[in-house]
């Protein structure tokens, strides 16, 4: 095995592939220390950057897609440590600057900064061996990267009082039931349907997924009528695309389209 924290590697065979990133310290259940994030953040920067790449995928082992942040590495910080260099900030959140789809694929625990890390992709597709959690509040924390935001805007308050105040685990059908998850596969087929959806994604005009990524998160971040004047002019600024015009002409013409992402 590598000694990389980060596996990156290119899958499928359209013209445009996808980036596949496995998070790789399975003998610590893919604790997220800083030297893993630094790479993750990294790897995400030059895939998002690559022409060659329309989709990327994180995943993690047959256990763990990560089992939370690394407590061996916390448990030392002090107030000051944390502060002074912006934990998490600096380089967990070079996810939401992300413009390709990123999809999660998540078998086994998925629990604080590991559910969280999921959260922050575009959406979650779950083994049937899934566990998603918040357990911070176990060992005298509570979740640090957006855990008590970003849960909530996916199951409720309810259930993310639940969730982050008992600290409890959510199998992956309660988190299909609560709309944390897009869909649920068998542990074996993870990889396949993972590697199938981030492929149809790869096949699509590029510029159409990007700006549609942009209008769904806007729903995150505006009220009703900014976020619909944002898609509305999005949507409008698509008619000045080749693909636009290429994907309905293919369309009456009942043929595949050929997309230039242009
Ligand atoms: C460091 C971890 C770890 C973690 C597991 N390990 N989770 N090390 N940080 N978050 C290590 C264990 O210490 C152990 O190392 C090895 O991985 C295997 O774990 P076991 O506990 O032996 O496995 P198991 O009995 O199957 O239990 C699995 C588990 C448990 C239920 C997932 O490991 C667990 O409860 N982990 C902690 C989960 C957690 O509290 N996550 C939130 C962290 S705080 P050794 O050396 O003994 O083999 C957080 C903050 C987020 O995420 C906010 C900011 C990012």
């Amino acid at each position: 095995m590598s000694d990389s924290l980060v596996l990156v590697e290119r899958r499928g065979d359209g013209e445009r592939r996808v980036a596949w990133l496995t998070l790789n310290r399975p003998k610590q259940l893919n604790a997220l220390n800083d030297a893993l994030m630094d790479e993750l953040g990294a790897a995400l920067r030059a895939m998002d950057a690559d022409e060659g790449v329309g989709c990327i995928v994180v995943t993690g082992s047959e256990k763990a897609f990560a089992a939370g942040a690394d407590i061996s590495a916390m448990a030392k910080y002090e107030f000051m440590d944390v502060y002074k260099r912006d934990f998490i900030t600096r380089n967990w959140e070079t996810m939401r600057s992300v413009r390709k789809p990123v999809i999660a694929a998540v078998a086994g625990f998925a629990l604080g900064g590991g559910c969280e890390l999921a959260m922050m992709c575009d959406f979650i597709i779950a083994a049937d061996s899934a566990r998603f959690g918040q357990p911070e509040i176990k060992i005298g924390i509570i979740p640090g990267a957006g855990g008590t935001q970003r849960l909530p805007r996916a199951v409720g308050k309810s259930k993310t009082m639940d969730m982050v105040l008992t600290g409890r685990m959510m199998d992956a059908a309660e988190a299909e039931r609560a709309g944390l998850v897009s869909r649920i596969v068998p542990a074996d087929r993870l990889q396949a349907e993972a590697l199938a959806a981030a492929e149809a994604i790869c096949a699509l005009s590029g510029p159409s997924v990007m700006m549609a990524k942009e209008c769904v998160n806007r729903s995150f971040e505006a009220g009703l009528s900014d976020g619909l004047m944002y898609e509305r002019r999005l949507f409008h600024s698509l008619f000045a695309t080749q693909d636009q015009k290429e994907g309905m002409d293919a369309f009456l013409a009942k043929r595949k389209p050929s997309f230039r992402n242009a």
